[in-house]
């Protein structure tokens, strides 16, 4: 396999965005610019990444962490000063991307695309463009009367006829890892804006003989920058239709997918139905036939085929098949739900493992809890899991029948088939088949009203 890096521009300030946060670190579907561009480069085959950081370096780096490389840009000289600044980094052999933090759309098959060309037209240099409706601020991409590349010219450099060519510079390359290395030392700041620009590699490179190239990306969404909240929301926008196209392509139905947030890495199977306000984030997979929300939330969870979730939040747990959740159910993290549970309004659950057919269908919190197939759960059980100090478990076992408004202190257990009377603060183990009752008689005073 051939050699390729990618270094990624992340130095830059992004003032307009008016925010404390370094730009490249503002997120679309749960994960940073950034980390989406490391993750095109590296399904485009990206061996070693290199993020040159400057303005609040230390926090882009805290934020990624140490799979990549970081190169320090101290003061912000332009982008072939940013380059110059990964120089280490660059090897005499194999080819280098050269990426943005700030242009998330980009993809791994469009780089793929981009270092197929450059390596089939054997270039020393190939750009990325793109056609666009407006121009305007981006470098320009001049070819002559046969098509063939001369020159990028940035929008401050160039004459007005250079202006009105709508083929735009991406900012991103392909490089020859030597061509680049060398290159890198003649770049000047001699320009309108005295930067270091990375453009003027294709021209030094040009001027040696050497061939260079400009490709224009099929999709020329994959390039856009972000450099304003607004432009924010527009590339999260563009990122949640290819995500719910995905999805519905391979046989999902996404009821209004304007309002549905599905995060790239989640998986669901054919004919699940996702309602309006759903959001599925992390690592999730959802089986087949399962109905979602409208207005649910799920984060890092499984749910296996037939589920259904409706007005509810599920954080880090599984969901047997065929259960049903909500209206206004909250799954905390580390539950395991058995099959055909039912899950009805106003429950909480937290750590608990739940087996099969058990119903608690509403108003019940079941804390640190292991809970057995086929048990009732009356309106308004609570498991009272804390003692102001430490979290205790309760076990409740196959068959049991708690009746309404009971609190079971932890730690407790009731076995099998045991019966608890509605009302019933149980302190102490249930046998058995057995039926406790654990509160206090009632006391009729006849006549009392009168008595007064
Ligand atoms: C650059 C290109 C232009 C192209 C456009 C596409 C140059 C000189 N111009 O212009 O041809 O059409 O991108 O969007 O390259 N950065 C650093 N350190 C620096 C300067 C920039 O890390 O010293 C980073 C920024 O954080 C940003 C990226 O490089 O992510 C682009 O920089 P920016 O100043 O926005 O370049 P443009 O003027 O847009
Ligand atoms: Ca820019």
């Amino acid at each position: 396999m051939e050699r390729l890096k990618s270094i990624i521009l992340a130095a830059g300030e992004g003032t307009r965005m008016k925010s404390n946060l370094p730009k490249v670190l503002h997120k679309i579907l749960g994960k940073s610019m950034v980390e989406h561009v490391i993750c095109a480069s590296k399904e485009a085959g990206a061996q070693e990444i290199c993020v040159v950081i400057g303005h609040k370096g230390e926090s882009v780096k805290n934020a990624i962490g140490d799979f990549v490389t970081y190169a320090l840009q101290a003061e912000q000289l332009g982008t072939g000063h940013a380059v110059m600044q990964a120089d280490a980094f660059i090897e005499e052999e194999g080819d280098v991307l050269i990426l943005f933090g700030d242009t998330p759309l980009i993809t791994g098959k469009t780089l793929s695309s981009l270092i197929g060309f450059h390596r089939q037209e054997k270039n020393a240099v190939t750009v990325l463009s793109a056609i666009v409706e407006d121009p305007t601020g981006y470098g320009r991409i001049i070819r002559d009367q046969s098509g063939t590349f001369m020159k990028s010219v940035e929008h401050k450099d160039a004459s007005g006829e250079e202006r009105s060519v709508r083929e735009i510079n991406s900012g991103m390359y392909c490089f020859r890892a030597r061509e680049l290395k060398q290159a890198l030392k003649e770049i000047t700041n001699h320009n309108a804006q005295g930067e270091y620009y990375l453009p003027d590699a294709l021209a030094i490179i040009k001027e040696k003989g050497m061939r260079v190239g400009a490709l224009a990306a099929e999709v020329h969404e994959d390039i856009l920058g972000v450099n304003s909240r607004i432009q924010l929301a527009q590339a999260a926008d563009i990122m949640r239709r290819r995500v719910n196209e995905k999805h519905m392509a391979e046989g999902v139905t996404i009821v209004d997918p304007a309002q549905t947030y599905i995060h790239e890495e989640v998986q669901i199977g054919r004919d699940t139905i996702i309602y309006p306000g759903t959001i599925l984030e992390g690592h999730t997979v959802i089986g087949e036939n399962c109905i979602l929300g409208p207005n649910t939330r799920i984060v890092d969870g499984k749910l296996m085929d037939g589920v259904e979730i409706q007005y509810s939040v599920v954080l880090e747990s599984e969901v047997g098949e065929g259960t049903t959740v909500g209206p206004y159910a909250y799954i905390r993290p580390h539950c395991t739900i058995g099959k055909h549970v039912k899950i009805g309004d106003f429950v909480e659950i937290k750590n608990a493992v739940i087996g099969d057919y058990t119903k608690a269908s509403h108003l019940t919190y079941i804390g640190d809890a292991d809970v057995g197939q086929s048990i009732n759960f009356g309106c308004g059980t609570v498991v009272v899991n804390y003692d102001g100090q430490k979290k205790h478990r309760t076990v409740i076992e196959d068959q049991a029948f708690i009746g309404c408004n009971t609190n079971l202190v932890a730690p407790v257990t009731v076995k099998k088939g045991g019966y608890i009377a509605a009302g019933s603060t149980i302190t102490d183990n249930v046998p058995e088949n057995a039926l406790a009752i654990a509160r206090a008689r009632q006391v009729n005073k006849t006549d009392w009203k009168n008595t007064k």
